[in-house]
């Protein structure tokens, strides 16, 4: 696929990098820049900086960066064409896509296709339901609820019709491909070919943050055994990553700092009927980190309400290795006499549930509350050693799964010594003791792995060839008398390599480039994220000219050693070599970097 020359600039300049950003992280102004939770990364303390001068995007924590192209690679897992024609989509560009690529249908179907088909299904049902003779009967059931008009527009319900192919031949009509349809989850193959899923359906539509919809939830108006039906997983849709609301919560979950979470599509929307604005809702799930994740990139901390209390406790549970886990202040609540939040507010009214949001109670304390219930709430120590053993269990699996930094695990140690009333040191030996094997463990995991440093080499040959580039991008102006004495066939290192051409190619009889402009030519992460973090030094240009010369040398000198053989070489020269300022480096001691 070949894109049409200029488009990249194009798009870049209509899509700002601070809205495209917003749409998925909580942004704050810092001096010239935005911060905020990068999602890239399990981020605790906000490390994703937007530049809106450059454009640019970096996390300080992780290290992603890049442009607004590649923030929209990254958060959407999309390749980099579909990125650029996403956002000129987006910006009403028109992107000619040579043919050459798209010969006949594209086999796979990608999150932004599933997500038209939803956006369309949305409106198909919700004209059912607003058609006077068609939407009678789901209209009257919602008025039964006491959902009133309003609230019925601000989450875009719709109907279902009580037959099988109603949907179906509508998207026919409109030649929506029956693959897609599919895989979207809004039709299934039986025997007899192709039929509706979602029939006699009230229909919510699952709506996120960036008012993408990503799926929905049908529940039956008749006796159907599945009383709700949700849309299947997806590349788009995936339950415990998302919950309900959270566009409209969204914005008094900010201003509030707390997200109040309930388990029912009716709980939300009686909630923000009354005035509760900051809560949303599970998909039929208990809470899962991802939820949490989610959530804390908006909230300070969360309200768990549970219908009952016996449900409740076992949630609680998992609440409370979220909590560990994720850093995030969790409270819990129950709704009295097995009611849910929607009963409860339609009988004792919004103020009530306010209340009952405000008496929450720590996940932690609620936890071992319920414990001691269990263990029997008495002086017998065998009962009380027991009922500690297994909260302490608990405590030491959520810590060792989360991020948990030595500051916060000495403040939950110390809430921990509150709750139990021991000292903070036992708990300490106790947790340790549990937790050590498996620290241990984890430093190998995926995550660890993917945000640890670019690897750009090791030795004076890599550090000379990261030198060369970062004085080139803090200073375009030194590109020609660097590329007088370096060419590509100097690097061996592949993304410092792949950095140098692209200089190369901006460059070349030109002095000026923006970083914006560059990464638009970037197609690999991790070049941009070399890029980014290379750009921005702060450095004069005297000390750059300076650390150019001297890194041009190295790199000379590197690659006439290069060309000898280990033996040729003293030890004192090996250890140069392989090392950044004569230090030895501890990752690869005494190997040749080539
Ligand atoms: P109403 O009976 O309409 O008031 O529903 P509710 O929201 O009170 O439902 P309930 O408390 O029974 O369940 C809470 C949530 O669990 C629902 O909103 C759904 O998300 C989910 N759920 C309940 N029943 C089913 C089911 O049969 N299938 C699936 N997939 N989810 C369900
Ligand atoms: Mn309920």
């Amino acid at each position: 696929m070949k894109l049409e020359h200029g488009i990249i600039s194009r798009v870049q300049q209509a899509n700002d990098i601070v809205d495209i950003v917003s749409e998925h992280v909580n942004l704050a102004r810092k001096g010239k820049e935005m911060v905020g939770l990068c999602p890239f990364h399990d981020d605790h303390k906000p490390s994703m900086y937007v530049n809106p001068d450059k454009q640019i995007f970096k996390c300080f924590a992780c290290g992603a960066g890049g442009d607004v192209i590649k923030f929209v690679q990254m958060r959407e897992g999309l390749s980099f064409m579909r990125s650029v024609e996403r956002l000129a989509r987006r910006a009403g560009i028109n992107v000619n896509f040579s043919k050459q690529a798209s010969n006949g249908p594209r086999s796979d179907v990608d999150s932004a296709d599933i997500e038209k088909v939803n956006r369309w299904a949305m409106k198909f049902w919700q004209q059912n339901l607003q058609n006077e003779s068609v939407g009678a009967r789901c209209r009257e059931y919602i008025q039964h609820r006491k959902i009133n008009e309003k609230s019925i527009v601000e989450f875009g319900l719709g109907f279902a019709q009580d037959r099988w192919d109603d949907f179906l031949s509508a998207a026919r009509q409109k030649q929506i491909s029956e693959k897609l349809l599919l895989a979207a989850g809004m039709v299934v193959k039986g025997d007899g070919g192709l039929y509706d899923k979602f029939r006699n359906r009230l229909m919510f539509p699952i709506i996120d943050a960036s008012s993408r919809v990503l799926g929905f939830g049908g529940r039956t108006l008749g006796e159907d055994p599945a009383k709700y039906m949700n849309s299947p997983t997806s590349v788009l849709f995936d339950k415990s990553n998302c919950v309900y609301g959270l566009d409209k919560a969204r914005h008094e979950i900010v201003s509030s700092g707390r997200a109040v979470v309930v388990e029912g599509y009716t709980d939300v929307i009686m909630a923000h009927q009354n005035e509760c604005k900051n809560v949303v809702a599970t998909l039929g799930t208990s809470l899962t980190a991802g939820h949490g994740k989610l959530l804390r990139r908006f909230a300070k901390d969360m309200v768990l309400i549970f219908d009952s209390d016996i449900a409740g406790a076992a949630a609680a549970e998992r609440a409370l290795e979220i909590c560990l886990a994720e850093m995030i202040d969790i409270r819990v609540a129950s709704v009295p006499k097995g009611k849910d939040p929607c009963d409860f507010i339609l009988s004792a009214g919004g103020e009530a549930f306010v209340e009952l949001i405000g008496n929450a109670v720590d996940v932690m304390e609620y936890r071992w509350a319920r414990l001691s219930e269990k263990f029997g709430n008495s002086d017998n120590l065998t009962d009380r050693r027991r009922a500690m053993e297994e909260f302490l269990r608990t405590v030491s699996t959520a810590l060792k799964g989360g991020k948990v930094d030595a500051i916060m695990q000495g403040l939950i140690i110390n809430r921990l010594a509150r709750i139990l009333q021991i000292q903070p040191e036992d708990i300490r030996k106790e947790i340790e003791r549990r937790s050590r094997p498996i620290e241990r463990a984890a430093a190998n995991t995926i995550e660890n792995v993917k945000i640890s440093k670019i690897d750009t080499g090791i030795g004076f040959g890599a550090k000379a060839q990261e030198e060369i580039i970062e004085a080139v991008l803090n200073e375009p102006r030194l590109f020609e008398s660097a590329a007088k004495r370096v060419g590509a066939n100097d690097f061996d290192i592949p993304v410092l390599k792949e950095s140098w051409q692209l200089l190369e190619q901006r460059l070349t009889g030109n002095n000026e480039f923006s970083l914006a402009e560059l990464l638009g030519q970037v197609e690999s992460q991790e070049t941009a994220r070399l890029i980014v973090k290379l750009s921005d030094n702060g450095q004069d240009v005297e000390t750059l000219r300076k650390r150019l010369a001297g890194a041009v040398n190295a790199l000379a000198e590197y690659n006439i050693k290069k060309e000898q053989t280990p033996d040729d070489l003293s030890d004192e020269e090996l250890r140069k070599i392989t090392s950044v300022k004569g230090k030895p480096d501890r990752r690869n001691p005494g190997l040749m970097p080539i």
